[in-house]
Formats: structure tokens, C-alpha cells, sequence
């Protein structure tokens, strides 16, 4: 089988897989079947595959390793696909730097990478103080008061645009 359609993952608090399953909806309602992986455990043999998309989150300006790695090692492979990209950071709740030409590190991102998939896209995530560690916390709060946004450790923003998810969806679907 090589008409597989493949989401291929990294999260760490789960925005980035809310995403995700908001992007499974779109293609399940088309009546088009579409399988979710965690880079973690990603198996697979990816040649198996037509369409793959792949999403990081930004955890202190980097995309996840293993996903930068997977990227690498399959290059070759993956010009050969159909193929789009998601990124999810904070940055992007700022509406100058919400699209993949203006987020930052998007721009660092495929300035770094020798890639080039069809659809890029940039979604904001989400600030929950709450759920993060001491440190990180600070450095979350940090970040926040040198952007101007919110500093209050009980502040929970669920920034993502949804109908721009959705909107990405159904490119995904016509890619
Ligand atoms: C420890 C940590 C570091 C982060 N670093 C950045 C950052 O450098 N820039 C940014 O825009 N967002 C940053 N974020 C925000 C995350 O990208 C955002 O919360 C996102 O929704 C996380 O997605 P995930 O739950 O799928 O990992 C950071 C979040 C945490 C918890």
C-alpha cells in the first residue's frame, strides 16, 4: 500500500496533538482516512506513505530534535511526497509574526533545514502557567514580560486560531 496519509508529531504539554486531532476531524468528515503518530514511536516504513505532515512545537526556540532528525534522515524520501509542515509557539499569538513567512522561527526553522514541503503553516499554542515546572515557569515569564504578554502564574490562554487550523485541514485534504 502507498496511498497512505500520515500525521507525524511532537508535543510536550499536548497543544500540538490538539492540533493534530482538529486536522484528523477535517479529513475523517471528508470520508478520507488519515493516521496520527508520535514521533516517539514513529515505525513505520515511510516510503508506505503519499502524504505526510509533520508537527513540532518550540520549546526555547527549537523544534524538537527527534523531529529535525527525522527530517534529515528521510529527505530524500520525503521530496517524493506530498509533504506540509506545522509549527507551534507562542510568538505566533502575536498577529505580525502568525504566518510561516513571519514567524521567526519558521524562518530559522527552514534557513537551517534542506526541506521544502508544499504547506508550511504557523499556529500560536498554548500558555498554561500552571503546568509547567519552577523553572520553566520563570523562563515563561520571563519571555512573556519581555514580550508584553501575560506574567500572572495563574494566567491559562488557549491562543490557537481554530478555524485557521481548520483552514489548514482543508488544504491538507486538496494537497
Ligand atoms: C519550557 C517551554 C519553553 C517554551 N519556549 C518557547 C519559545 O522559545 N518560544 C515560543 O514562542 N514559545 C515557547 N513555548 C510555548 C510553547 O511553544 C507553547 O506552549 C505550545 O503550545 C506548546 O505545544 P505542545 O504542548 O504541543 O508542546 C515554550 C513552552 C514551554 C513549556
Amino acid at each position: 500500500m502507498k496511498d497512505r496519509i500520515g500525521i507525524i508529531y511532537s508535543t510536550t504539554d499536548g497543544q500540538t496533538l490538539k492540533i493534530c486531532n482538529a486536522i484528523v476531524s477535517v479529513f475523517n468528515k471528508k470520508g478520507i482516512q488519515i493516521e496520527l503518530f508520535s514521533i516517539e514511536n514513529f515505525k513505520e516504513d515511510i516510503q508506505s506513505f503519499s502524504k505526510i505532515i509533520i508537527g513540532s512545537s518550540i520549546r526555547y526556540g527549537l523544534h524538537h530534535k527527534k523531529i529535525i532528525e527525522f527530517i534529515n534522515s528521510n529527505k530524500i524520501i520525503l521530496d517524493t511526497k506530498k509533504t506540509a509542515f506545522f509549527s507551534v509557539n507562542l510568538v505566533a499569538r502575536k498577529p505580525e509574526k502568525a504566518q510561516a513567512d513571519t514567524n521567526p522561527y519558521v524562518i530559522k526553522f527552514f534557513k537551517t533545514i534542506d526541506w521544502k514541503p508544499q504547506i508550511v503553516e504557523v499556529f500560536a499554542g498554548m500558555l498554561d502557567y500552571k503546568k509547567y515546572g519552577f523553572f520553566d515557569r520563570l523562563m515563561i515569564q520571563l519571555i512573556m514580560w519581555i514580550t508584553k504578554g501575560p506574567t500572572d502564574k495563574n494566567t491559562k490562554i488557549e491562543y490557537t486560531n481554530w478555524e485557521k487550523v481548520n483552514e489548514f485541514g482543508m488544504r491538507l485534504v486538496q494537497l
